[in-house]
């Protein structure tokens, strides 16, 4: 390979890695470059515009997120097993994100764990297989679970909040998490497992309701899973872990008390 072909591997590979995964455009644009004046539109004859308000108009117009997330909590409801959620998911046209994702990221890992882990959202590698935490956050987590014993096909259960990929792995917006937080709470309320672990600020704050991770990880509280109530606790996203590895101690922390919880069931 050349130089410049090996230059412009690590150049994309950079860009992946930021999120930048569109390419948008093929040739560039003068975005500074003035506006071209708008092209006049003919004035309609009065019958013409007439027959034209009478004809329907097919607008492509999302639905508002109230009713979105009203909708969502009428399928999650209605689903009564995981597979008939996924598939519900799978139908569910009220949440944007799936428009711009490529796959549906359900879950990983046994459901009839004990313990279930709940991320932020799929990344760029997520998206492409498919699967919850499987990029380098994934790998993280993996070694995190390994370090008190446990492995994903066996002793833990993981989804996200959010099932969809945001674009560039842009935190979600509120609406969106509104929208999607009956399918993850039914998701809980079928996995039924002793113990809820939210990874990370926007899983702790959709499903706990604590905001300021840094404040709230590492303590017990309660999750009423809609069968029971469960214990719950927050910690530090490998993705943050992996930026400031010095917060590992405090993610350690957190699995120790974990681990015990686990021993004690
Ligand atoms: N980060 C998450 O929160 N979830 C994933 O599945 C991957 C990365």
């Amino acid at each position: 390979m050349s130089l410049d072909a090996v230059s412009a591997a690590e150049l994309i590979a950079w860009y992946a890695e930021m999120g930048v995964t569109e390419a948008l455009d093929e040739t560039p644009h003068d975005h500074f470059a003035a506006a071209p004046e708008p092209a006049r539109q003919p004035v309609a004859r009065p019958q013409v515009a007439a027959q034209q308000a009478r004809r329907p108009v097919a607008v492509a117009t999302a639905t508002p997120p109230d009713e979105a997330a009203l909708s969502a909590r009428a399928l999650a409801r209605e689903a009564t097993t995981l597979d008939a959620l996924k598939t519900a998911l799978a139908s569910f046209e009220g949440c944007p994100l799936k428009a711009t994702a490529k796959n549906l990221v359900f879950a990983d890992g046994n459901p009839a764990a004990k313990v279930m882990f709940v991320g932020e959202a799929p990344g760029a590698d997520e998206d492409r297989i498919g699967l919850p935490f499987v990029g380098r956050s994934g790998q993280l987590l993996d070694r995190m679970l390994a370090a008190i014993g446990l492995n994903r096909q066996e002793h833990v259960y993981i989804a996200n909040l959010l099932p969809w990929r945001p674009p560039g792995n842009r935190t979600p917006t509120p609406q969106e998490v509104a929208i999607c937080l009956p399918f993850i709470q039914r998701q809980i309320e079928l996995v039924d497992p002793d113990i809820l672990v939210c990874i990370g600020g926007p899983s702790a704050q959709g499903l706990l309701g604590v905001s300021g991770i840094l404040a709230s990880r590492g303590r017990w509280m309660e999750y009423d899973t809609g069968k029971r109530m469960i214990r719950a606790i927050a910690t530090l996203h490998p993705a943050y872990l992996l930026r400031q590895p010095l917060q590992k101690r405090l993610a350690w922390r957190d699995l120790r008390v974990l681990k015990a919880a686990l021993d004690a069931l």
